[in-house]
């Protein structure tokens, strides 16, 4: 795929858009839009230059409807929700891809039929670009085949992680050990401080032998210790643990039974400042605490520590991003990752799909 400043004669071209819409809505209310409003600047050049856009875009896995992103679109620029006559001057989006199961089953037939709607297609969805689907893997095979500028910058921004200014420093918070193990092998060689915190540390206090009473924890073994053996890994020396209705802090070998760890405290959050202050880069994927539980304290306070921002930081994974964008922190921050498993799968691999 070419970068989209060399397409050319864009006027009156069909352009299938493909964007990651996947968004976080309730009672059809957007709660984030960051992914959405990264892909308005190409949207906005194609609409300068001409083209006549039909968006494409999944949501979640159940095939719930994008309606509710057709009204907030109109907001920027005139929509026509669903496939019908395209009337003049309007940008089409179509309705949740996922509907049909074809598109992930990675269906021929169904790119095919995609793919007479237009005559390009874009590429402007980094953060669904490691599924297999139909609409990202087949789509740019049966067109003539562009990146959008929000993709560009992405691939250029977390290429700049496998050769860091150093010291680097890692951050790596969030659950769902199995998604986040092949980072901590990869980084452990390229860092030269990882700070473990979310679920994640969990993990670690359970093969080292502390209780993790309620925790979340990912029942399988993954060898840590050996991990530890590097000497790059820090965990939190405190917890903030919830047990009934108390909020308590606690050091990280004195959690009871009855309790569940839902976020660093604050000794940890003093070492995390100490390795920020020694660190030129910091690469962060995943928040400290549970967040979605309430517990977003530790990650907001780092967030708003003015040394990350004077370093170079790359940010990404869905519920970091979120809080990054509520506090309007996204332009102080060298680079905010659209991505959450797309940002930890090319960083691990250095790719996205395996063709
Ligand atoms: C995401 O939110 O990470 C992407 O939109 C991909 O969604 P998926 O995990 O449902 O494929």
């Amino acid at each position: 795929m070419k970068s989209l400043n060399q397409f050319k004669n864009i006027k009156d071209k069909r352009v299938l858009l493909r964007v990651d819409f996947n968004v976080p809505i309730s009672k059809g209310k957007i709660l984030d839009d960051f992914r959405i409003k990264q892909a308005l600047p190409t949207i906005s050049y194609l609409r300068k230059k001409g083209a006549k856009i039909i968006l494409l875009s999944h949501l979640g896995r159940s095939g719930g409807s994008l309606k509710p992103i057709a009204e907030y679109l109109n907001k920027f620029f005139p929509v026509q929700f669903g496939q019908g006559k395209p009337l003049p001057g309007k940008v089409i989006l179509l309705e949740n891809l996922r509907q049909n199961p074809g598109e992930e089953k990675n269906d021929l037939v169904f790119a095919k039929k995609l793919a007479k709607l237009g005559d390009v297609y874009i590429n402007e969805a980094f953060s669904v670009s490691h599924r297999k689907q139909a609409s990202i893997s087949q789509l740019p095979k049966l067109l003539p085949s562009y990146f959008g500028f929000q993709f560009e910058r992405e691939i250029k921004n977390l290429s700049s992680v496998f050769k860091p200014k150093k010291p680097m420093l890692l951050i790596l918070g969030g659950a769902k050990f199995e998604t986040k193990m092949p980072m901590l092998k990869k980084f452990i060689k390229i860092a030269d401080y990882i700070f473990v915190a979310g679920a994640l540390a969990n993990n670690f206090f359970k093969e080292i032998g502390f209780e993790v009473g309620r925790s979340v924890v990912d029942e399988k073994n993954f060898g840590l210790k050996k991990l530890l053996a590097s000497g790059k890994i820090f965990l939190p020396i405190d917890v903030v643990v919830k047990k009934g209705n108390k909020k308590l802090i606690k050091a990280q070998n004195e959690v009871g039974k009855d309790e569940k760890i839902v976020d660093i405290g604050p000794t940890s959050v003093k070492l995390l400042e100490h390795l920020i202050g020694k660190s030129k880069f910091v690469l962060w994927n995943g928040p400290l605490g549970w967040y979605e539980g309430g517990f977003g304290g530790s990650t907001e306070r780092i967030l708003k520590f003015k040394k990350l921002q004077k370093n170079k930081t790359i940010i990404g994974g869905g519920d970091t991003v979120a809080l990054v964008s509520k506090l309007k922190l996204d332009k102080k921050l060298t680079f905010v990752s659209t991505g959450g498993g797309a940002m930890l799968e090319f960083l691990s691999k250095g790719k996205l799909l395996n063709k």
